[in-house]
Formats: structure tokens, C-alpha cells, sequence
């Protein structure tokens, strides 16, 4: 299990805080919390190659979530950073290694992965904003299809955001999936064994996986008033915008996947965005629309395509 260290010493701007590695950091990261611009001592880097005991190192200052200390080099990145991470007004970390933005459009739903016996649509939620042309957008759930099964998970609609209840929903096949509300927590599928949900915190935060073919954390997060003012997302009271900011991992894709995520993993993919651009957006957003959050009729859908899975019924 993660262990966490804790240790917090305020010597004017200098914040000491160090957490060891979760289970879903690749191995040689520390995270660290996210004091912003501040140095963080990260306690967890002293068993590695560099055989320091810790190392100092600065977050960066748009790290709205963790920050994560990469020991071998004591370097810093944000968490949404790392491959197969998509975050916020969605900002995806392609399987290429490049960032991109997808907009789609709000209170509709889309295929992020499309794979032989794996379709993964998101459902987009988001505001208008008349001052620019386009809704801001965040994921809200994922239908996750697999086999003949369906996994959801979503983040509760709700006005006023407390961080101690649990705003996420995840159901299997039409049935709740209840959890305790304590770390680690874990709940497995007694239809697919492989198939697992544990709490990666008491609230708010799960880690789905099926073993040897996908991991994704999620985290059930608000969009706060201050986010809005900074972005000017122009978020009223009404709503507190629970989204998802989603890790992906995967072990067992084809060649021929598909989706706005999917398809960066492929390995004849081409990159055709302006990779020069501070951010580039993935456009041609009908290519990937999905007709509800289970459905699997996207224009690139590749989902009960492999002979091998037809051949079986
Ligand atoms: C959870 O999600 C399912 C599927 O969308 C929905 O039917 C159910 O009402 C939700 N439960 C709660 C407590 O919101
Ligand atoms: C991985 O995919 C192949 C087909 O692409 C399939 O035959 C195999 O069973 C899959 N592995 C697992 C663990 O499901
Ligand atoms: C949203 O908030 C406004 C006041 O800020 C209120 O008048 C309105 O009824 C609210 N709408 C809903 C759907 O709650």
C-alpha cells in the first residue's frame, strides 16, 4: 500500500512535503502537492539510482493538481502531463507524447478509445461562453464497453462542492458499485474477476482497472470560482461543473485503435496538428461522436471489428 510521509516544516516560502509514490505513478516519480512555485522537498526520491536523499525541486505554476517529481533527474511535471492523462477543459497527453486540446461539445458524448474489444466514449459537459466562440468543456463520465459488459463512471452533478462527500457514481453492468469511503478500498467483479475498483483516496478519487487491458484513474473534481475568474469560464453559482480528470493506461491495444485518445497510440499515427501552436486542438469533432455514452456508432469506431471476438458467438 501507499505509504505517506508527511512531514510539513514553513520556514518563510519553504514548504516540506513529501508523499511516496502511489501504485499508479510510473516508477522513479514522487508526487508532491501542489504549493505552487514554491520548493518542495521530495523525501520519497532516496531510494533511487541517484542515491540522494531527496532532492529540492520547484513545481510549476500551472499544476492545478499533483506535482510530480521525476527522481532520476529531480525535474518537475504536473500529473496531467504524463501520457494518457487528460485533464480540465480537456487537455489530453496523447500515447505520441504530445499535448493537445479537444473540445467536442457540450452535453454531447464521444469516442476517446475505439479498439476491437475496448470503446471508451466521454460525455462533455461545459458552459457558453459569449465572448469566445466555442462552449469551455469537461469530461463529466465515461461508458467503458468491453466484451458484452459495461462500466460507468461519472461525477455527480452538483451546486455546492464538498470535498468529503463522494460526488463519484460508477455502476457495472447496470448495477451501483458501492465502496466504503476510505483509501484503498477496493471492490472486484464477481462476473469478471479481472475487473476491479479501489479508492485511490477517501473521496473523490477510484482507480478502475482490467487486468491486462486497461488502468484509469479518476478523480471527481469541481470547477471552483476561482478557476472560473482566472479562465474566465464564466461559471455561475448554479453548478460547481463536476468533472473527471482521467489517467489512461493501456496493455493490450491493436494496431488499428481509434478515438481522440485511442489513435495516438497507434503506431503509424501522424500527427497532423500544428504542433507549433502553444496548444493545438484536435478538430474534426463528428468523426468521433458516439449517439449516447454506451453507443458505438462513432464514424472511426473499430469496436466488434476483430474477427476473432465475432467468430466467438
Ligand atoms: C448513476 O449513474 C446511472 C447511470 O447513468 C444513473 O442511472 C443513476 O441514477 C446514477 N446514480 C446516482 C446516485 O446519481
Ligand atoms: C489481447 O488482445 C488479443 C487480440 O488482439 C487477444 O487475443 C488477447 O486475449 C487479449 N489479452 C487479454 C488479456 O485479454
Ligand atoms: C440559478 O441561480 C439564480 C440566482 O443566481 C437563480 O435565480 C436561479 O433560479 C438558479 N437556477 C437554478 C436552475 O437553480
Amino acid at each position: 500500500m501507499a505509504k505517506l510521509g508527511f512531514l510539513l516544516i514553513c520556514t518563510g516560502l519553504l514548504v516540506v512535503i513529501t508523499q511516496v509514490a502511489g501504485q499508479q505513478l510510473p516508477p522513479d516519480y514522487v508526487t508532491v502537492k501542489p504549493f505552487v512555485g514554491s520548493r518542495v522537498f521530495a523525501a520519497g526520491c532516496a531510494n533511487t539510482k541517484t542515491n540522494k536523499p531527496g532532492c529540492m525541486a520547484a513545481c510549476p505554476k500551472m499544476c492545478a493538481d499533483e506535482c510530480l517529481v521525476f527522481c532520476p533527474t529531480c525535474s518537475t511535471l504536473c500529473k496531467c502531463q504524463l501520457p494518457g492523462n487528460v485533464c480540465g477543459d480537456p487537455r489530453f497527453n496523447g500515447g505520441d507524447g504530445n499535448t493537445f486540446y479537444f473540445h467536442g461539445r457540450k452535453n454531447k458524448d464521444f469516442c476517446i478509445v475505439s479498439d476491437s474489444n475496448l470503446h471508451i466514449n466521454a460525455h462533455f459537459i461545459g458552459n457558453h461562453n459569449p465572448s469566445i466562440k466555442r462552449d469551455f468543456t469537461w469530461i463529466q463520465s465515461l461508458g467503458i464497453l468491453f466484451d458484452n459488459h459495461r462500466l460507468f463512471v461519472g461525477a455527480e452533478k452538483t451546486v455546492v462542492w464538498n470535498d468529503d462527500m463522494d460526488h463519484l457514481n460508477i455502476t457495472f453492468d447496470g448495477q451501483a458499485v458501492s465502496l466504503p469511503l476510505e483509501k484503498s478500498a477496493r471492490w472486484v467483479s464477481a462476473a469478471v474477476p479481472r475487473l476491479s475498483v479501489s479508492r485511490s483516496k477517501a473521496s473523490n478519487g477510484v482507480v478502475l482497472e482490467l487486468k491486462g487491458i486497461f488502468k484509469i484513474m479518476a478523480d471527481a473534481l469541481p470547477i471552483t470560482e476561482e478557476d472560473s475568474r482566472i479562465h474566465n469560464y464564466g461559471v455561475g453559482k448554479n453548478d460547481s461543473l463536476a468533472h473527471l480528470d482521467l489517467g489512461f493506461k493501456f496493455y493490450n491495444l491493436t494496431d488499428d485503435v481509434q478515438g481522440v485518445l485511442g489513435q495516438t497510440y497507434r503506431p503509424d499515427y501522424v500527427n497532423k496538428m500544428d504542433v507549433r501552436k502553444n496548444m493545438p486542438v484536435m478538430g474534426g469533432a463528428p468523426k468521433y461522436a458516439s449517439s449516447h455514452i454506451f453507443a458505438t456508432n462513432c464514424e472511426v469506431s473499430q469496436f466488434g471489428q476483430d474477427s476473432v471476438a465475432t467468430a466467438a458467438f
